[in-house]
């Protein structure tokens, strides 16, 4: 199933009722078959299902030796399982296996594409176009590399009921007559898009396939950050045409020390590498060293080899429930959060109404009563949800908070994680005599 296929069907309000009250998925997640909580924090980090775990520890129990290194049995067995879960993964975005590097997490990632392409690549007034919407770290680490280069970084503003993008605003932005405006500080052009897909604040989903459109038209490049969409989309970077996509393991059922960066061959090839050292080398002289082939060139030093057995297991797990179980059962279950939040008094929900499609959690603020206190009066109740400004302050400070709670879905949640929440905040509003 396509994603803009997907979209269609599961995000409507037609969506089947099939698996909501189900807890067929719970039983996987030792963590949760075994503790009595409330699980809502799956955006921060997933719970990891026995198959994972499983093949992470067949991993160190059948095959553990260093990769890439041994010639013996044993070190070509860890090879073969690294490799493999590159495959899988590649598979998995529709990528090639030479286009995907293993890195400890998204920012990771980031950093990766912001130093080694963005200091080849960006030069004095270069523009770096970045949503308003970007977790930290599709921000910090492009300051810094305009810092060092002269870039001027731009952004993205959301629309007035602060639920999406302003497209006409990002369409703007390439306009060369703002480069000719007098005394305007805008002579370059847009080099590079960073945009997130899904909101991890918000919910919002962000048009990829335009803002690639208008990025590609314009002679700029696009970074997604897909950490909120990776296993709850599908994802097809050939179809959306990205030139470089991240995301982390650890919140799709992997292990963390895992996180993964898409990057177009030819984007590869042309890049200089980010960290050196062992195993990203073809010879070393002391006078120089010459790289190893894509995608070993970006790898240095021991890999995570058990995290990417862990990751391509996960990624079994996802591909056996199937795109349309998942999301049937996460949209009904964040309708019904959005629904049940909405409706108590003094709550304010952020992000796009339920007219609009959105991804799996719903960020809200209660009469101002500090997110910390809220999520430790949840917690007396066993209720994990997150709090704080998200790793999004400026986002934070577009919306006029300091700080915002987050309830987010997954495939093993049910109906009465959220009647749990509902509970735990009238809670929260008798201790504040609200
Ligand atoms: C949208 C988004 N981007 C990036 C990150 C960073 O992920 P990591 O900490 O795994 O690098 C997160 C994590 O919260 C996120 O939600």
């Amino acid at each position: 199933m396509r994603y803009h296929d997907l979209k269609k069907t599961v995000f409507s309000d037609s969506a089947p009722q099939s698996i909501m009250n189900s807890s067929s998925f719970k039983k996987d997640f030792p963590l949760l078959a075994k503790q009595n909580i409330f699980y809502l924090d799956s955006a921060a980090t997933s719970q990891k299902p026995l198959v994972v775990l499983k093949q992470m520890e067949k991993f160190y129990k059948e095959k553990n030796a260093n990769p890439h290194r041994g010639i013996y049995s044993l070190s070509e067995a860890a090879t073969k399982a690294y490799e493999n879960s590159r495959e899988v993964v590649a598979k998995f975005i529709n990528a090639k296996p030479t286009e995907i590097v293993f890195v400890k997490n998204a920012t990771e990632a980031i950093n990766l594409v912001a130093i080694s392409w963005g200091k080849k690549n960006l030069q004095k007034e270069d523009r770096i176009v970045l949503s308003e919407m970007e977790h930290h770290s599709n921000i910090v680490p492009w300051q810094q590399v305009a810092l060092e280069t002269g870039a001027i970084i731009e952004k993205i503003p959301l629309n007035t009921d602060h639920s999406a993008l302003d497209m006409a605003e990002y369409v703007r932005l390439f306009f060369p007559q703002r480069m000719s405006e007098k005394n305007s500080k805008y002579k370059k052009k847009v080099k590079i898009v960073g945009t997130i897909h899904i909101s991890n604040v918000l919910g919002t989903i962000n048009p990829i396939n335009e803002m690639t459109r208008i990025a590609h038209q314009n002679g700029a490049l696009i970074l997604v950050d897909a950490c909120q969409s990776t296993g709850h989309l599908p994802l097809d970077v050939k179809e959306l045409d990205v030139d470089f996509l991240v995301f982390s393991g650890h919140k799709m059922f992997g292990p963390s020390g895992i996180g993964v960066l898409y990057a177009k061959e030819e984007h590869l090839k042309n890049m200089p590498p980010f960290l050196t050292g062992g195993d990203m080398i073809k010879t070393v002289s002391w006078e120089k060293s010459t790289w190893a082939d894509l995608p070993h060139k970006f790898e240095a030093g021991t890999p995570p080899v058990a995290e990417a057995v862990g990751l391509a297991a996960a990624i079994e797990y996802i591909s056996s429930i199937g795109f349309s179980a998942i999301h049937s059962h996460e949209n009904d279950l964040t309708r019904m959060l959005h629904k049940e939040l909405a409706a108590i008094e003094g709550v304010i929900v952020l992000g796009p109404s339920l007219k609009t499609a959105r991804g799996a959690l719903v960020s809200f603020d209660v009469n101002n009563v500090h997110p910390h206190d809220v999520a430790s009066i949840l917690n007396e109740s066993k209720v994990c949800i997150r709090s704080g400004h998200q790793c999004a302050m400026p986002l934070h400070t577009s919306l006029n908070l300091a700080a915002s709670c987050r309830a987010s879905i997954s495939i093993y949640n049910i109906e009465e994680d959220i009647t749990a929440l509902v509970a735990g905040l009238t809670r929260v509003k008798e201790v504040f005599r609200l």
